[in-house]
């Protein structure tokens, strides 16, 4: 299974987010409802780890918070865009709950990427050098603000890879300490 783990996003926010578009020419959008923000991607693992990290992701327990945006920017630099993103500000409890599924995922068996958490929303992806759409895109966006939401859950995605592209499906939604709390469960 190829697997990733992401926070859900409202869907007022997916069509918001949609209606940033510019034209940007070799620009892949994400599709509306494929929009996440991940926490940590973990590529192909086998059936039996994903129930192990799955008991793991079960035992989190992380406090809910809000999610609110920062400037748009792209990787690996605005010369060489090859993905356009909207900013998350740095949230502590987003902070910890991002460490606590890295730990989750280790505990496991998963190996990760050592790249340090970035969070961002990806956008889209370039295929074509467009460094000046990519300017008037951001410049665009910086004048933008977007609605800020709680997060009361993660998720753990799996991603089949079809020839029309990556089809996402939830397999686990984890609520948040304080969404435990408050619903009772
Ligand atoms: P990102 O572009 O928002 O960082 C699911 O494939 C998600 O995992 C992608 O949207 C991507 O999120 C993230 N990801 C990180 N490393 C990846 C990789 N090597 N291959 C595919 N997706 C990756």
């Amino acid at each position: 299974m190829r697997l990733f783990i992401a926070i859900e996003l409202p869907t007022g926010l997916k069509k918001e987010l949609e209606r940033l578009r510019t034209d940007i020419p070799g620009a892949r959008w994400v599709p509306r409802e494929q929009l996440h923000l991940t926490l940590a991607f973990l590529g192909e693992v086998a059936e039996e780890t994903a129930g192990r990290l799955i008991a793991h992701l079960a035992k989190i327990r992380a406090d809910s918070f809000t999610l609110s945006f920062s400037e748009p920017g792209c990787f690996p630099d605005r010369q060489r865009p090859r993905v356009v993103w909207i900013g998350v500000k740095t949230e502590p409890n987003l902070l910890k709950l991002a460490a606590a599924v890295r730990q989750s995922v280790f505990a496991a068996g998963i190996l990760l990427e050592e790249r340090p958490f970035s969070p961002h929303l990806t956008l889209a992806r370039l295929k074509l050098p467009a460094a000046a759409e990519l300017r008037a895109f951001i410049d665009r966006q910086s004048r933008i603000t977007l609605k800020p939401f709680s997060v009361q859950e993660f998720t753990l995605f799996q991603s089949k890879l079809t020839s029309q592209g990556a089809e996402h499906s939830p397999v686990r939604c984890f609520p948040l300490t304080d969404a435990v709390s408050e619903t009772g469960r």
